[in-house]
């Protein structure tokens, strides 16, 4: 298997709803309605948001936007927002049958050396509390619990230069 990391562009605007929908239907099945999925994925990632957030990615610097490729085949991808020395990854979603084969931590990992050009100095996420395996994947890649939001667990991690 060979996994290459890039930059996300327009053409993979409908593969990313593809994987988030499918995603999501995996990790919050005991969680949420597919009703509810399925509304939360045409808004969150209508075609006209995912396009937008990807031209920013492309042209700006406060997004981070990067897909895992499994021989050619996008698998998985990530989304980091920055403000200042700050950053907020928002998602990370792989298409199920990829999980536990280190791409998440390679989408990371990559991630983060983008981070360290910018001098990044802390990275914060929200995971649902009752996501197991993100929350298990978050802290064997150095984030650490650091307060509870409603439904959701604040995790961080911290950089130094
Ligand atoms: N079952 C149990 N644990 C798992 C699984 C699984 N199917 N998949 C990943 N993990 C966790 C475990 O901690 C595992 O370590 P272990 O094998 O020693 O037990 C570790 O992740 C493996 O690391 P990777 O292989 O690098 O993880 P992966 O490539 O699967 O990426 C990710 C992790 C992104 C969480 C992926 O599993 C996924 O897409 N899950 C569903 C979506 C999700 O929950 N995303 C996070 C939402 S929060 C947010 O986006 C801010």
């Amino acid at each position: 298997m060979s996994t290459t990391i890039k930059k996300l562009t327009a053409e993979d605007v409908d593969a990313l709803i593809e994987i988030a929908r499918e995603s999501w239907k995996w990790t919050y099945r005991d969680i949420y309605s597919n009703e509810f999925i399925e509304s939360w994925i045409s808004e969150k990632y209508s075609k006209e948001k995912i396009l937008n957030e990807i031209i920013r990615s492309l042209s700006n610097f406060d997004i981070i936007f990067l897909g895992a490729l499994v021989n050619s085949t996008l698998t998985g991808f990530i989304e980091l927002k920055i403000i200042a020395d700050k950053a907020e990854l928002l998602r990370l979603y792989l298409k199920p049958e990829y999980t536990r084969r280190g791409i998440g931590k390679l989408l990371v990992s990559e991630a983060e050396k983008i981070m360290n050009t910018k001098c990044i100095a802390e990275c914060r996420l929200y995971v649902h509390k009752q996501n197991r395996i993100g929350i298990s994947f978050y802290k064997k890649n150095g984030f650490e619990v650091k307060d509870i939001d409603g439904e959701d667990l604040v995790m961080e991690k911290n950089y130094t230069y």
